[in-house]
């Protein structure tokens, strides 16, 4: 990045002049289908006029030529971009997240002026965004990284957003986006979420629980389907009914159209003709990354990240396809009981994904130092993005009853969902094992409700192993202090410095 290398200007540059009164209040960069769908949605609210600009002209040209409606302002160089924006100008990068952000902020920062605003509207990496924030600042630009969720439709509809930046830009920023957001209940989906990369933080944690999510929606299905022996077609049903009770949200309402969906060339079910091999862009990774680095256990996002990691190598699922399962067959005596028992073992571990992720927003917040309302983050997820549910209500709730909830999965609508599913989650959990179907996410949510609930772990044998090998010390639970036995002498206790 060279933004450092771009003195603050004083006065209009040149070219500024044979574009006055071409003034747009907002402009998109990068004209792919996120791109231009944002600024077809901003184009059509009451007061934006959007500026267009893509590397290739091709692209604008396509965009003003099928939108006329839309009155886009276009551009063909950054120069020109620049002079069509009003001041402060504000720009949304919506390029592939990585190099090409970087070349995009190089050639904004040259023709922008302190004030301005330049947004990131890609799924960039918060550290990403936490450097190029710190950079652009330096020139007196404002940087802003924002999340933006909802795919294709959502960008042209209305999204849920995510930005952080600074509260200056927010003021400039924050009228245009609640202008373009999905609206949940009357309020629009996008909240100032915290300073630098604090909006890409979430945006990474609401992809991880996304994985989640959908992990243990595929599990449901798989369940039931190796259990009950139902078509794709019976279960788009079961999923259609369950989306009108407490499972209700998109990604339940697409699953039931997934299944439905019925493949043109073979006539079977589509589920059955598609690779079983699960893609990932890395947001999944690196939300789990992340948690490793601030220890918080985020075990359900991570298994669902590493089931797809799992699918995908068919050298060794096609080795270890000769490794033996149970001998008897999977079948549910009570298909309609077992189901049930689905739909509460989905609840239960969705619960526990939901707060590991709060979790992993709260400790990000306290490591980068950043300020994040929780219960605005779980209502600006209500409408437009990828786990859109009303399920995000009761979130709201426990946050707004309770700030500080230590751990969200404990808050009382969630502990009444839990003592009421738990019974069945186990039995879900113990079926899938003895009958050697994988489970990964429902079972290692349930050993994270049964870790988080104990009065006890064994994590004190893990203390006196290392202690033992390492002399890593421990503490005691009845006195004050610092402990090593002299494992190798008398086995005598001593008092110790702390080394954790
Ligand atoms: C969203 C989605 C979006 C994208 C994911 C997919 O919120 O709109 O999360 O960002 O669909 O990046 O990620 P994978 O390709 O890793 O599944």
């Amino acid at each position: 990045m060279h933004y450092l290398l771009f003195r603050l200007r004083a006065e209009a540059p040149p070219w500024a002049a044979s574009l006055e009164g071409m003034s747009a209040n907002i402009g998109v960069v990068g004209l792919a289908v996120m791109g231009s769908n944002l600024a077809r949605n901003l184009a059509s609210r009451e007061g934006n006029t959007v500026a267009v600009y893509n590397r290739s002209r091709e692209k604008t040209d396509q965009l003003v030529a099928d939108h006329p409606e839309a009155g886009f302002v276009p551009a063909f160089s950054y120069e020109e971009f620049a002079a069509s924006l009003s001041k402060p100008r504000t720009a949304i990068i919506m390029v592939k997240a990585g190099r090409g952000t970087d070349a995009v902020i190089d050639e904004l920062v040259k023709v922008f002026e302190p004030g301005d605003i330049i947004v990131d509207g890609g799924n960039a990496y918060f550290p990403d965004t936490i450097r190029r924030e710190k950079a652009v600042r330096e020139t007196g630009i404002n940087f802003v990284g924002a999340g933006i969720s909802g795919g294709e439709e959502g960008a042209l509809l209305g999204p849920s957003i995510m930005p952080g930046g600074s509260d200056e830009s927010w003021v400039t920023l924050g009228p245009i986006l609640k202008s373009i957001a999905a609206v949940a209940e009357g309020e629009p989906c996008v909240t100032h979420v915290g300073h630098n990369g604090a909006g890409h933080f979430v945006k990474m944690v609401h992809n991880g629980i996304e994985y989640a999510d959908m992990q243990l929606t595929a599990e449901a299905y798989d369940l039931i389907r190796r259990g009950t022996g139902k078509t794709p077609a019976e279960i788009a049903d079961i999923f259609a009914e369950w989306n009108t009770g407490e499972l209700e949200s998109y990604l339940i309402e697409i699953t039931a159209e997934v299944l439905r969906q019925v493949d043109a060339s073979t006539g079977k079910p589509l589920v059955d003709v598609i690779l079983d091999q699960a893609g990932a862009k890395g947001t999944g990774a690196w939300t789990v990354q992340t948690a490793l680095s601030l220890g918080v256990p985020v075990s359900g996002i991570a298994e669902a990240t590493f089931a797809r990691s799992l699918s995908s190598h068919p050298e060794q699922r096609a080795v270890a396809a000769a490794l033996p399962g149970p001998d008897t067959e999977f079948a549910v005596d009570d298909a309609d009981a077992f189901i049930a028992d689905v739909a509460q073992a989905l609840f239960a571990s969705k619960i526990i994904a939901y707060s590991q992720g709060f979790d992993e927003i709260r400790a990000g917040a306290a490591e980068y130092d950043w300020t994040i309302d929780l219960g605005a983050v779980s209502k600006i997820w209500r409408a437009g993005c990828i786990i859109r549910a009303q399920f995000l209500n009761r979130i709201a709730d426990a946050y707004a009853e309770h700030p500080e909830l230590p751990v969200l999965a404990a808050a009382p609508y969630f502990a009444d969902a839990l003592t009421r599913g738990q019974a069945a989650w186990r039995r879900v959990v113990v079926a899938a094992a003895q009958a050697g179907i994988p489970s990964p996410a429902f079972s290692s949510s349930l050993a994270y409700y049964d870790g988080i609930r104990a009065d006890r772990l064994p994590a004190a044998l893990v203390q006196g192993q290392r202690d033992f090998f390492g002399a890593h010390t421990y503490k005691r639970i009845d006195k004050e202090g610092t402990f090593h036995t002299l494992w190798s002498g008398d086995r005598t206790e001593v008092e110790a410095e702390d080394t954790h």
